[in-house]
C-alpha cells in the first residue's frame, strides 16, 4: 500500500485485539484486517467510539496480524483510546506520511519517552539495530521491554550523552527538547516530530509547521524529517 493508495482503502473500522498496560503507558492492539502496517514512521489517525477527533499513532509493532500502538494516556482522546476493551471496535486510517529512510549503513535509534513508539517496528523490519531509550522515571522505562537489547538511560542521564562519537545514521524520536538536542550532535538524523493533527492527510492545515523557512504541513512533509 502506497502513499498514493486512495485514502479510502486506507481506512477501516478496526476490532480491538488487546489492550495491554507498559509501565504508565497502554499498548493497543488491534486486528489489521485489510489495514496494512506500511513503514516504519509513518503514522495512524485512530478514533475511538463516540470522539470526534482521531489521535494521530505512529506504529509500534506489527505482528499476528495485529497493529500496535504504544498510547500515552495523557488527554481525553488518548485515554478513550486505553479505555478500549477487546472486541470493541475503532476508527483508523493510515499508514499516513513519511517514514524513515531506513537505506543507512549504520542506524542508531534514538527514543525519549513516549517517543520510543516508531522504534520497535523499525528494529523488527532492520533486524538487529543499536537503541538508546531514555525516560524520565524507572516506571516510565519499564516500555524498553518493547526493544530488547536496548541501552536505557533514566534522568537526570540523558540520551543524547550516550551517542557514540563514530559515524553513525540516528533515527529518533521523541519529546522536541531531545530532537533539537539530536539535531545539534548529528545534522543528518532523521527526527519524527509531533504537532496537533485533525485529519492527518493534508486538508485541515492543523499540523503546520515553519521547516527551513517555509510553513509545511507536518502530516504531508512528515513527520519524519532530516534534521538538517
Ligand atoms: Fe490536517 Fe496535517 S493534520 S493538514
Amino acid at each position: 500500500m502506497s502513499a498514493l493508495t486512495p485514502l479510502a482503502e486506507r481506512s477501516a473500522e478496526l476490532r480491538v485485539a488487546g489492550v495491554e498496560p507498559v509501565g504508565p503507558y497502554t499498548l493497543l492492539r488491534v486486528a489489521a484486517g485489510p489495514i496494512e502496517p506500511g513503514s516504519p514512521g509513518q503514522f495512524f489517525m485512530l478514533q475511538p467510539p463516540g470522539r470526534v477527533l482521531p489521535r494521530p499513532m505512529s506504529l509500534c509493532l506489527y505482528e499476528a496480524g495485529e497493529l500496535c500502538f504504544l498510547i500515552d494516556p495523557i488527554g481525553p482522546g488518548t485515554r478513550a483510546l486505553c479505555a478500549l476493551s477487546p472486541g470493541e471496535t475503532l476508527g483508523v486510517l493510515g499508514p499516513l506520511g513519511n517514514g524513515y529512510d531506513l537505506e543507512v549503513p549504520n542506524p542508531l535509534l534514538v527514543g525519549g519517552g513516549i517517543g520510543i513508539a516508531p522504534l520497535p517496528y523499525v528494529a523488527q523490519v532492520l533486524g538487529d539495530v543499536p537503541a538508546i531509550l531514555g525516560f524520565r522515571s524507572d516506571r516510565h522505562a519499564e516500555a524498553a521491554a518493547l526493544l530488547p537489547g536496548a541501552e536505557v538511560v533514566v534522568e537526570p542521564a540523558l540520551v543524547t550523552e550516550r551517542i557514540p562519537a563514530g559515524p553513525v545514521d540516528i533515527l529518533a524520536c521523541g519529546p522536541e527538547p531531545m530532537l533539537e538536542a539530536v539535531r545539534r550532535i548529528a545534522p543528518d538524523a532523521q527526527l519524527a516530530w509531533e504537532a496537533p493533527m485533525a485529519c492527518g492527510y493534508g486538508a485541515c492545515y492543523g499540523c503546520v509547521v515553519e521547516i527551513e523557512g517555509r510553513l509545511q504541513r507536518l502530516c504531508v512533509s512528515g513527520p519524519v524529517l532530516r534534521a538538517a
